[in-house]
């Protein structure tokens, strides 16, 4: 089977890094958590002491940290200048803060480029997740997947993610999942949205692998 390319797109708490990974796995694709990028560069900034609520010293320091991926889906990586940050990542901090960087333009260029790199180079193909990937970064893709699901269960499937690492209640995971992806929406520079020829698939009553079946067979047909 020849190279293919899979773009997994939609808002948090949908299940892409999920579906992604075993996607990938099962296929013999590489896996690219975009995402991860984006937090690891907001990460640098909050460890540097840039204001990331300032747009200007975000784009002036946004070519400082060397971020790199691994793209193994049963053990993907990132590093900043070397150092696993695959933890500090996670943070509530991070989450909070990195619709702020992801929406300057200097900061989604760079980030782009490297994507576009990774993607340029897996010869086997791969699943590259995100929010702007079937629209902006890899128009060409040959599957576009936009994942969807209702609030309710996005909150719930984000609380159970964070149990036992840092203590959240419903309502305020749910708050700060809406007000993140009202941010991702409505930036000016490729915001989340569904690409016109992305097939949607709407997991709120779907158990993880009915979506990964599902998403298999698509991926399937294409190769
Ligand atoms: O997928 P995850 O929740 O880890 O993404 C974190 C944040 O990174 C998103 O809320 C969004 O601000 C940003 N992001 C982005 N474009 C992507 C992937 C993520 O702007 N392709």
């Amino acid at each position: 089977p020849s190279a293919v390319i899979v773009a997994i797109d939609g808002p948090s708490g949908t299940g892409k890094s999920s579906t992604s990974k075993a996607v990938a796995a099962q296929l013999g694709l590489r896996y690219l958590d975009t995402g991860a990028q984006y937090r690891a560069i907001t990460w640098w900034m909050i460890t540097n002491g840039v204001d990331t609520d300032d747009p200007h010293a975000v784009a002036v320091a946004a070519g400082k940290p060397v971020i790199e991926s691994g793209t193994d889906p049963s053990a993907p990586t990132i590093t900043v200048d070397g150092l696993d940050a695959s933890g500090p990542i996670r943070t509530q901090e991070v989450t909070s803060k990195v619709s702020a960087v992801s929406a300057v333009p200097e900061v989604r260029t760079l980030i782009t480029e490297l994507q576009r790199r990774i993607a340029a180079g897996a010869r086997d193909g791969i699943v590259v997740e995100g929010r702007d990937i079937g629209t902006t970064v890899l128009p060409d893709a040959d599957l576009k997947i936009f994942l969807t699901a209702s609030a309710e269960a996005r909150a719930a499937r984000r609380n159970g993610e964070l149990a036992g690492k840092e203590a959240a209640d419903l309502a305020a995971t749910k708050e700060a999942l809406i007000k993140r992806d009202a941010a991702d929406s409505g930036r000016k520079t490729s915001p989340l949205a569904k690409a016109d020829d992305a097939v949607e698939v709407d997991t709120t009553a779907l158990t993880l692998d009915q979506v990964i079946a599902h998403v298999v067979a698509l991926v399937e047909e294409k190769r």
